[in-house]
């Protein structure tokens, strides 16, 4: 019925200035009324349209919330995803344990399989960097870990545990993943860091900006913590609101596993050095996965997987061994430093 009034308001208007004009001219054909009595007439009909085309918003405007509130008890009212779960994940004070096994996973409507019987191991307590094409799948593997996606075939499993047996509760309270996009919300820059712990105190918000070496950005603005941002991550640029997002992610102290999906793209090497650091070491002993195209952040990590499209690991291996394979990685290598690749024979 919304829909059927959508737009009626100006056409009720027309069709009424219309009648009115075609009367008067009416009367002036006949010599009933003459030309000056046409420009009253339509001189009192906007005093009339006026107040008229008012009430007609004020009812367009609630025909909006209507929908908008029925839009939302739908939503609402649908089941919850996974509730399935119901093990929680076994505290053990250090990372989490990973292993993709055989998974086999499409998003819908994608005109090819997405992870085509990926395998990956990560075992506890380990750096890993995940690298590969755009679209070979990394934030992909990341969103089934966080259980954003359901496995289609194979197992995932974390702490030895399948992760449809794992409750959502669970997974976010032990994982801590920092999105590609990075989000934020029309709230103060305070605000926006304690989403990742809501307890957390000023002194403690503070410090998690200090590390992610956004502290003084944020307080060159005129209302330091207390600015607005928008949904955009304004008023901060692009790597700013990347660090915004790290000091939200450093709150989460007691994530087991941390999965940073392209996390310092925009950063300068240098304070994505210092950055780095500071997240190794506060989440020192817990499993990270860094999945980037930045060669910086992958060199002193304990393994690197090169993903190839399909999520086919090409090579694994650390820094080290994967250079001296002289492989995809080495290529990468290369080209990033704008080296002519040098085949394996030709060294020594
Ligand atoms: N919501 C979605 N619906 C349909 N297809 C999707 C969706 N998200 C990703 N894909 C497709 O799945 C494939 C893997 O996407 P994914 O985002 O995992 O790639 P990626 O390796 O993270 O790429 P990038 O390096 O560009 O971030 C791509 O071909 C992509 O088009
Ligand atoms: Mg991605």
């Amino acid at each position: 019925m919304f829909y059927i009034v959508d737009g009626a308001s100006e056409w009720i208007v027309i069709a009424f200035e219309s009648l009115a004009l075609a009367l008067v001219m009416n009367r002036i054909e006949a010599r009933q009324s003459s030309v000056g009595d046409m420009f009253i007439l339509l001189n009192l009909f906007s005093l009339v349209v006026s107040p008229l085309q008012f009430f007609i918003n004020l009812f367009d405007g609630k025909r909006e919330s209507l929908l908008n509130a029925t839009r939302l008890r739908r939503i609402m009212e649908l089941p919850c995803e996974t509730t399935d779960g119901t093990k929680t994940l076994e505290l053990s004070g250090r990372g989490c344990e990973v292993e993709f096994k055989n998974i086999v996973f499409s998003h819908r409507g994608a005109a090819t399989t997405t992870l085509d019987g990926l395998n990956l191991h990560i075992r506890a307590g380990t750096r890993v960097g995940i690298i590969g094409s755009s679209g070979s799948g990394k934030s992909t593997l990341a969103g089934l870990i966080m259980g954003d996606y359901k496995v289609q075939s194979g197992e995932l499993l974390i702490d030895g545990h399948n992760i449809t047996d794992i409750t959502r509760e669970s997974i976010h309270a032990n994982i801590a993943r920092m999105n590609q996009a990075p989000h934020t919300l029309t709230r103060t820059v305070r605000e926006n860091i304690q989403l990742g712990r809501m307890e957390a105190t000023e002194q403690e918000v503070i410090e998690a900006c200090r590390l992610a070496k956004i502290h003084d950005a944020i307080n060159d603005k005129p209302h330091r913590y207390d600015t607005v941002m928008g949904k955009d991550g304004g008023p901060f640029s692009g790597g700013q609101c990347q660090r915004l997002c790290i000091a939200r992610l450093l709150l989460q102290t007691n994530a087991r596993l941390v999965v940073i999906d392209e996390g310092t793209s925009a950063i300068d090497p240098r304070t994505e050095a210092v950055v780095l650091e500071n997240l190794k070491t506060r989440f020192k002993d817990k499993t990270m996965i860094f999945i980037t195209h930045k060669m910086s952040t992958l060199r002193h990590l304990d393994s690197i997987v090169v993903l190839a499209p399909g999520g086919r690991i090409m090579e694994q291996g650390s820094h080290d061994e994967l250079m001296a394979k002289r492989g995809e990685y080495y290529e990468l290598r290369c080209m990033n430093e704008g080296l002519e690749p040098q085949p394996l024979l030709e060294i020594n």
